[in-house]
């Protein structure tokens, strides 16, 4: 859906990178309107992202991984891959460029998870905007902001 919207922004060419075939193969079918301007790679996005070259820059990335933990004892473990993940990422953003970082891990809580995201991207990147959840989430009680969307804008 996210391919999609990034067409309707005026995006030209939109790489998305999915571990379930499925999943692209449904974004393919219902979530683009030129299919020429988009790419689906099925992979493991740990794997992937290490092998790109230094080269391959983007003017927007954006980072929408499922809910990483249950419990409260995988939470370390959940922060390690954000980093690992976000330092990947830092390196392929254009000057001036952006990464949306989303999180919908609830034992991450909007504090941890905006320090986890800004120590991993590092002094280049600022956050420009912390979205809260839209309408169609209504946040009536605490367990139920979860959702957490950043943009983080890469210094000229
Ligand atoms: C919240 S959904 C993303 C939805 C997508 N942004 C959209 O608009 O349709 C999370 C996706 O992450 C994928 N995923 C989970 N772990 C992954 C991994 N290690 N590498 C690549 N994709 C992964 C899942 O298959 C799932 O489709």
């Amino acid at each position: 859906m996210l391919g999609r919207s990034a067409e309707l922004a005026g995006a030209t060419s939109i790489t998305e990178v999915d571990q379930s075939a499925r999943a692209l193969a449904f974004a393919s079918a219902h979530h683009s309107g030129d299919a020429a301007k988009h790419h689906y790679i099925v992979a493991d996005v740990f794997d992937w992202l290490p092998g790109l070259a230094d080269a391959e820059l983007y003017d927007l990335v954006i980072v929408d991984p499922p809910s990483m933990a249950s419990k409260q004892q995988q939470i370390p473990t959940v922060l390690a891959a954000y980093r690992k993940l976000y330092r990947a990422v830092a390196r392929h953003v254009v000057p001036g460029g952006a990464v949306v970082a989303a999180c919908c891990t609830s034992r991450v809580e909007r504090p941890l998870f905006e320090r986890t995201v800004r120590e991993a991207l590092g002094p280049g990147f600022s956050l420009e905007r912390d979205l809260p959840p839209e309408p169609d989430h209504p946040v009536g009680f605490a367990q139920a902001d979860y959702l957490k969307v950043g943009i983080w804008r890469r210094a000229r």
